[in-house]
């Protein structure tokens, strides 16, 4: 497991945190978290809604589905905010071997910005867009993990 440079996880914490308080102050009455409801709609299909890898399509991929609920577990109780991000982007090839399983959501996001901008789209900064989103997910998945 690669270790994670503790400046970059503080950093990308504290975008996760600025982001939270954004939304907090932006949407007070919103109660549905994102990341859930993008995990839920997306992730949950392979990764099951507890996020333990029995989801209904586990059985149609050639790997066997992670549980994402151990990543802490597994790098030494540290949540492993690099890897998950960046496995989720696409940035970091999942398989040594093989192929890669796992859709690349950093392109599934961006192809969805325009629809879900609506009129904001245009001026918008689609990679802003991508980010948030895969932060919403790794934020959600981190709150998931066991001790
Ligand atoms: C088509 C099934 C499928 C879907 C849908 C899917 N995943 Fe995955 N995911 C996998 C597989 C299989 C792996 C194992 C790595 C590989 O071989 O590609 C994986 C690996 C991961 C990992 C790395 C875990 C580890 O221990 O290395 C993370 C994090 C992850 N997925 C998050 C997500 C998120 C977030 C979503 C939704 C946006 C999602 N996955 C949707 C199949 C899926």
């Amino acid at each position: 497991m690669a270790t994670v440079r503790p400046f970059a996880r503080i950093a990308l914490f504290l975008t996760v945190a600025g982001m939270g308080a954004l939304l907090a102050d932006g949407a007070a009455a919103q109660a549905r978290d994102i990341g859930k409801y993008e995990f839920d709609t997306y992730c949950a299909l392979c990764h099951g809604k507890d996020a333990k890898g029995g989801g209904p399509f586990s059985g149609l991929v050639n790997k066997k589905v992670p549980d994402l609920t151990v990543l802490s577990k597994n790098n030494g109780g540290v949540f492993p905010f690099e890897m998950a991000y960046e496995t989720i982007s696409g940035a970091k090839e999942t398989a040594a071997h093989g192929t890669r399983e796992m859709p690349i959501w950093g392109d599934h996001y961006k192809e969805k910005a325009p629809q879900d901008l609506g009129p904001y789209f245009a001026g918008s900064d689609v990679s802003s867009y991508v980010r948030g989103k895969i932060l919403a997910l790794v934020g959600y998945i981190s709150t998931l993990q066991v001790k």
